[in-house]
């Protein structure tokens, strides 16, 4: 399958407070956004990146061009736009930039900058194998419960009635790259645009979206590496990573 990778790295990054878009944020002495371009292209599943950017970021849009000349011949093509104010927003953006051809795309994080290879393969050879969407998901550790909703913020901890216990071996950790192919993600992303604004703050993976249309989702294995980079903890356990993979 003719495949492009959307990176989405146009969050700002409040949670993890270095005052600039996370993506810019160094991690091993590189900005973030280069360690995930890197695992993308050396996974060798795209013919096109397409990086969705914070608007107007000229830091970040250097880097995507001086990566671009390091790319050998023969790798993907690599384009930017400038993101949405919203995650699903971004990925729009990243559909719009697509070249023609394309049959699958996978939808990243650029916050997932450690994500193996593996992780790559897995997505896409589920997508070859006639899945029209897949994600990468790992067993939750924790006991999950549900509460009676507070509104606002979820990092408040007020007090809160528990409602009930998820039962742990149903549950998921999801991760990205999220696989899906073109016509799916195009259908998804198209039935999003008819939410209010309540029900789109919901939405926090383009799995979701294709869940909402009744396709099937595919699960396949994901990996502690693929963490996703939001507080300053995750940095220190990411500058670990580097130091030498987890068995
Ligand atoms: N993202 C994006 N466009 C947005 C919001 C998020 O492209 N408007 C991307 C982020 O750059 C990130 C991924 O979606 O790679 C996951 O989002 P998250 O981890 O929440 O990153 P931020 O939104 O940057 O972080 P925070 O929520 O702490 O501000
Ligand atoms: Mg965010």
């Amino acid at each position: 399958l003719v495949t492009a990778v959307i990176v989405v790295a146009a969050g700002s990054g409040e949670r993890l407070g270095y005052g600039m878009p996370k993506a810019a944020v160094p991690l091993g002495g590189e900005p973030i956004l280069m360690h995930a371009l890197r695992g993308i292209v050396a996974s060798g599943v795209a013919t096109q990146v397409c990086v969705a950017l914070p608007a107007g970021n000229q830091d970040l849009r250097r880097l995507c061009d001086d990566f671009r000349e390091e790319l050998a011949d023969g790798g993907p093509l690599l384009t930017v736009v400038d993101g949405g104010s919203t995650r699903a927003g971004s990925v729009r953006a990243g559909i719009a930039a697509l070249m023609e051809g394309i049959e699958a795309v996978l939808v990243h994080d650029a916050a997932r900058a450690l994500t193996p290879e593996s992780v790559f393969h897995r997505v896409s050879d589920s997508l070859v194998a006639g899945a029209a969407a897949v994600i990468p998901v790992l067993p939750v550790v924790d006991t999950v419960k549900t509460v009676a909703a507070t509104a606002g913020d979820d990092t408040a901890l007020a007090p809160e009635v528990v409602t009930g216990t998820a039962r742990r071996e149903e549950l998921r950790a999801v991760q990205t790259p999220q696989g899906f192919t073109i016509g799916t993600l195009l259908k998804a992303h198209e039935a999003a645009q008819g939410l209010d604004d309540q029900q789109a703050a919901a939405v926090t993976d383009d799995a979701m979206l294709v869940e909402m249309l009744g396709t099937p989702v595919h699960a396949v294995r994901g990996s502690t590496q693929s963490l996703k980079i939001t507080t300053p903890l995750d940095l220190i356990f990411a500058e670990g990573l580097l130091e030498g993979p987890l068995g």
